[in-house]
């Protein structure tokens, strides 16, 4: 009896202490990352010539960014604003606070922004600022700004603010229907909006004070997640990846958003080796001659999604007086923004 209630005390206290450790993996546990030799000589200093770069493939971070970009020069900053995808090669970097902004992909920043950000020339001690827009759930943002904060830290720029803005969920599913696809279909919206114009306050408050941000990555279980070969399974989940030569009006659109070179639309096919599963020609394809099977369905992409459920994206009044055009772009504004 006495062993019985030992057995059950051990049983209750071994359950009792999963419990807390689950509830603990559970819950962010950061680790903040010692400034860099870059952030200890930062100096409070007034920016004028502001770099927005982004990577969008439905327009969601390009809105953001665009946002941003109108904020800082109604606040009188000169402001370019580039696609990533153009950018990379660029030298030198001639401004003095630096933007970037990406998506969440399969729990981080896209393969092809990491490379982008480890291609930037010198920052030699520039402020930097990151922000992701997402489809959510919430829960990987976090660590996904980390990642680029950290890749423009190596790079020699100083963290100067991270923030990541939900949006409408642009990742395609054979009828586009979730809880998560539902709740996310009214955004962006002003409360979405309103954070991106605190936030490029916040970043531009930082620098004026001299104040890098200390930032680190958290443990949970979501975060976790980043840690098994998404882009792989799901290309597993994707039966055929082709291009319809009877829909195809050869706009070359696909060609202009795929961040891996993968697809080729006069030879109807998509090289499945180099593609990273982003769904940007899907996506972005006015004709919907993207065709990929997902599970055994066809997929259809954005547009298609926004006009099946008569969405409208709701721009930010700011749209209607500022008129930014990219001054590098490698694509024809993706998303139609
Ligand atoms: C391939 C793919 C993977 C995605 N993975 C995530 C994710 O892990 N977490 C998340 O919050 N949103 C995820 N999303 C949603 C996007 O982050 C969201 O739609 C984002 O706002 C798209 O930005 P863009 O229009 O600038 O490309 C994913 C979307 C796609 C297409
Ligand atoms: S975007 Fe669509 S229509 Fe245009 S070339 Fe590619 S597959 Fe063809
Ligand atoms: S082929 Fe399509 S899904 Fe694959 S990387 Fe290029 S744009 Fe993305």
């Amino acid at each position: 009896m006495a062993k019985g209630l030992i057995m059950d005390e051990t049983r209750r206290s071994f359950i009792k202490k999963s419990a807390i450790l689950c509830a603990a993996a559970s819950l962010p546990v950061g680790f903040p990352a010692a400034p860099s030799a870059a952030a200890k000589a930062f100096a409070a200093r007034d920016p004028k010539r502001v770099l927005i770069l982004y990577y969008s493939q439905t327009g969601m971070t390009r809105r953001y960014a665009r946002l941003i970009g109108c904020l800082l020069s109604e606040r009188g900053l000169s402001v370019d604003f580039a696609d990533m995808r153009a950018f990379g090669k660029r030298q030198p970097l001639d401004y003095d606070l630096l933007f970037v902004g990406s998506p969440v992909f399969y729990y981080d920043i896209p393969s092809n922004v990491v490379e982008g950000l480890a291609a930037l020339p010198p920052l030699s001690g520039i402020p930097t600022a990151a922000f992701v827009s997402f489809g959510g759930p919430e829960g990987n943002q976090h660590n996904a700004l980390c990642h680029a904060l950290s890749l423009l830290e190596k790079a020699g720029g100083v963290a100067a603010g991270m923030a990541a803005f939900r949006s409408i969920p642009g990742y395609p599913t054979p009828n586009w229907d979730s809880a998560n696809q539902r709740s996310g279909e009214h955004l962006p919206n002003e409360e979405t909006y309103q954070q991106a114009r605190v936030f490029a306050d916040q970043v531009i408050d930082n620098v004026r004070q001299g104040k890098p941000i200390r930032y680190g990555s958290e443990i949970a279980l979501r975060e976790m997640l980043r840690m098994l070969p998404l882009v792989w399974l799901n290309k597993k989940a994707m039966g055929r990846h082709t291009v319809d030569g009877n829909a195809c009006i050869l706009c070359r659109t696909c060609v202009k958003v795929c961040p891996a070179a993968a697809i080729d639309p006069e030879k109807r096919r998509v090289d499945r080796d180099k593609c990273i599963a982003c769904f940007g020609c899907l996506n972005n394809c006015p004709a919907n001659a993207v065709v990929i099977e997902y599970t055994g369905k066809r997929l259809y992409g954005f547009p298609e999604y926004l006009k099946r459920r008569q969405i409208t994206i709701v721009e930010p009044p700011e749209f209607q007086t500022c008129r930014f055009t990219d001054r590098l772009s490698a694509t024809d504004s993706p998303g139609g923004v």
